[in-house]
């Protein structure tokens, strides 16, 4: 009977310490040890911007994509280019319990509450493609992305050159991305560095066309009735350079000649317009950010520690290079 009480005592004992050892395991702040559900399988809840653009689209398929081939399986939610959807997505993943949440934040600003929940209950967030402007790096484990600021930069950096033997003025209208988003600030502030130290470069006029086609049309419609001596136009993505072009064709104008062009992305359409001339260069983006991410939601739902940000790397292309490059693009 005694020898039968002790048994049960060890037994008990046992099951103690393995319990504890299974909690020790647990990364510090993940407040879940051997992350997946009980098929072993990672979910990651993944909340999108929305659909606003080529390179948006090719952004999701390359994550849908990734995901089936690690064997991850995806929350996914479309925002519709709306913060208060992405905030919502955010908290029902949380409810959901995933393992891991990524999102590319609509705007830089105010997700410190939502990160701050998804932290308290333990599940690790990376961001993708855009940055969030939280002073606590603790809310999320991870960048994934694009140096915007840089693509920015190599936008002025042709233009300089380009207007490098004029004179000048050089009157140039920006088409802004989404207001508050990392790509327009950033984008705009790379530009600006460069175009600032030559005060022949004017930028006469600079509005959001919101990343999409529809809306680049109609602010270059706008721009060109207001100014009527446009140089360049600086388009802060390849769909709004596209809406524009159809603007500046339908005002008796040449995209590429009367009016340069500057875009950043390099989706397809955007190279096929290079070919044709009317977009003069392409700062490239790469939206193919799928099988990256995948490692990093492994990782970190492992409880690994990861690199605080991941860049991608990226070419600028001209005219000259287009027809070239054009067979082997991948978005
Ligand atoms: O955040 C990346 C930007 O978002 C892309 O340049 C643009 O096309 C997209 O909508």
């Amino acid at each position: 009977m005694a020898r039968k009480a002790v048994l049960a005592l060890s037994t008990v004992l046992l099951l103690a310490t393995s319990a504890l050892t299974a909690c020790s395991t647990e990364a510090p702040d993940s407040g879940k040890a051997g992350k997946g559900g009980s098929d072993g399988k990672i979910t990651l809840g993944f909340a999108q911007v929305g659909a606003e653009s080529g390179w948006r689209t090719a952004n999701t398929k390359s994550v849908q994509d990734a995901a089936k081939k690690a064997g991850i399986t995806l929350k996914f939610s479309d925002a519709q280019q709306k913060q208060e959807n992405q905030i919502k997505a955010i908290r029902t993943f949380i409810q959901q319990k995933v393992d891991v949440i990524a999102f590319s934040p609509v705007v830089e600003s105010g997700w410190d509450t939502v990160l701050k929940e998804a932290k308290d209950a333990g599940i690790p967030v990376i961001l993708t493609d855009r940055a969030v402007d939280s002073k606590d790096t603790s809310l999320y484990k991870t960048f994934l992305g694009s140096d915007f600021v840089k693509e920015g930069r190599s936008a002025g950096e042709w233009l300089a050159k380009e207007y490098a033997d004029e004179e000048g003025p050089v009157n140039i209208v920006e088409l802004q991305g989404t207001t508050g988003s990392a790509p327009a600030n950033d984008r705009r502030a790379g530009f600006a560095e460069i175009v600032e130290k030559d005060d022949k470069f004017k930028v006469v006029a600079s509005q959001t066309g919101d990343f999409t086609r529809a809306k680049g049309k109609e602010v270059m419609q706008a721009f060109l009735k207001s100014h009527k001596d446009i140089d360049v136009l600086y388009a802060h993505n390849d769909d709004m350079a596209l809406g524009a072009i159809q603007a500046i064709e339908e005002a008796g104008k040449k995209p590429g000649e009367d009016i340069k062009i500057i875009s950043i992305d390099g989706i397809k359409d955007a190279f096929v317009a290079m070919t044709e001339g009317k977009i003069n260069v392409v700062v490239e983006c790469n939206p193919l950010l799928g099988d990256q991410l995948m490692d990093l939601t492994k990782k970190v739902a492992d409880g690994q520690s990861v690199p605080p940000r991941v860049e991608t790397e990226e070419g600028v292309f001209t005219q000259d290079q287009a027809a070239e490059a054009l067979p082997t693009r991948q978005y």
